[in-house]
């Protein structure tokens, strides 16, 4: 097997939230990763905290990958990309459903061009991030990667889906062999506390909302219905702790550069195959940090589904991949990074 220290990945969206955990992560399992990131949703000052947690200066691209000369630069300059894993996406969903145009441009053109390089030059293998979304609201719980897809409930959604289909029609008669993980809900941060979802945009994720309200950025937070058929009323997602998601990415990775994926194109999900309701989520909140939340109910909130969370058998058994927290785990974590932040260290 090539000796992985010689091994260069390229992280598009490498300063982004699960880009910047998945940098990290490539660096300690000894693999050169270099990144390009416009900083459309990201600040590039994220560097500085990949720098403080692995000693690396990770070089960035600051371009915008719907440029098609971007590519060309990149891979002008490196020769010896064996792996890509493709983050860079907008990501919002309400803002998809504003502004559709914008995220078919954004997340597909990006999405075909860095696949056109990574047939051009051969690349090994290619990693792609997929959502849950991409089941909507499934009958039978927990989901695998045999469940039916159904109609996406927003563009962005649709982005995934479509994008999936774009990854295995151009790599399909390529050796560049491809991954599509689809994350359930990517939440908490580095334990260092030096990097964490710290998104330009406002952030619409349940637990950088939570933290936001408890440090006084917000004056209180909304839960969006509580009129579910659930154990409580309110939603069901599966939260999966970000240092968990990007290890997988680096199992992944290996799983085909070592040659051990023979097909094509395989599909993970990644979630940890818990179900916690909105509101268990800000009870775990408030045990762990000792904190009051300053909740109110709202009504339901169009597009989201009632629950979902994960079959991550496949995971486990192909890629040897295991969480290693829980949503304890990732408050305090998410916690330390928000006060970390807000102090502006
Ligand atoms: N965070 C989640 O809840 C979640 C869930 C499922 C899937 N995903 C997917 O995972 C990926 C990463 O998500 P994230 O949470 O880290 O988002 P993020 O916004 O933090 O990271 C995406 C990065 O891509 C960059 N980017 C976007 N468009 C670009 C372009 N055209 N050229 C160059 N850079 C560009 C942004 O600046 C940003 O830093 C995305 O594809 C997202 O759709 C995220």
């Amino acid at each position: 097997m090539a000796d992985k220290m010689k091994q260069k990945i390229l992280v598009t969206g490498g300063i982004g939230y699960i880009g910047s955990h998945t940098v990290v992560d490539l660096i300690e399992n000894g693999f050169e990763v270099i990144s390009v990131d416009n900083g459309i949703n990201s600040d590039f000052s994220v560097l500085e905290g990949i720098y403080s947690i692995t000693g690396k200066k990770v070089l960035n691209y600051p371009l915008d990958l719907c440029d098609p000369d971007t590519c060309k630069t990149i891979f002008s300059e490196h020769k010896d990309i064996a792996g890509i894993i493709h983050f860079a996406a907008l990501k919002a969903v309400g803002e998809s459903v504003q502004k559709p145009a914008l995220y078919f441009k954004n997340n597909l053109l990006s999405l075909i061009h860095v696949l056109e390089y990574a047939v051009m030059h051969k690349v090994g293998a290619f990693i792609f991030s997929s959502s849950c979304t991409v089941y909507g609201e499934p009958d039978h719980m927990p989901v695998n990667e045999d469940t039916p897809l159904r109609e996406a409930e927003s563009p962005y959604g649709r982005t995934k889906q479509m994008g999936e289909q774009i990854v295995k029609d151009i790599l399909a008669h390529t050796n560049v062999k491809s991954t599509l993980l689809r994350y359930f809900n990517p939440a908490g941060a580095h334990p260092s506390a030096y990097i964490g979802e710290s998104p330009l945009n406002t952030a619409q994720n349940l637990v950088p909302v939570i933290t936001e309200t408890a440090i006084g950025k917000r004056d209180k937070m909304r839960v969006f219905g509580n009129d579910y058929p659930t154990r409580d009323g309110s939603c069901i997602r599966d939260y999966i702790h970000v240092c968990d998601l990007a290890h997988a990415h680096t199992l992944a990775l290996e799983y085909i550069l070592s040659g051990r994926q023979h097909t094509s194109c395989e599909v993970f999900n990644l979630g940890i195959g818990q179900g916690l309701t909105v509101l268990e989520v800000i009870q775990a909140f408030e045990k762990v940090t000792g904190r009051h939340l300053n909740y109110e109910i709202g009504p339901r909130r169009p597009g989201d589904v009632m629950a979902i969370y994960s079959d991550y058998k496949k995971a486990a058994e192909v890629l040897n991949w295991k969480p290693k927290y829980g949503v304890d785990d990732i408050m305090h974590t998410a916690w330390e990074w928000e006060k970390r932040r807000s102090a502006g260290v």
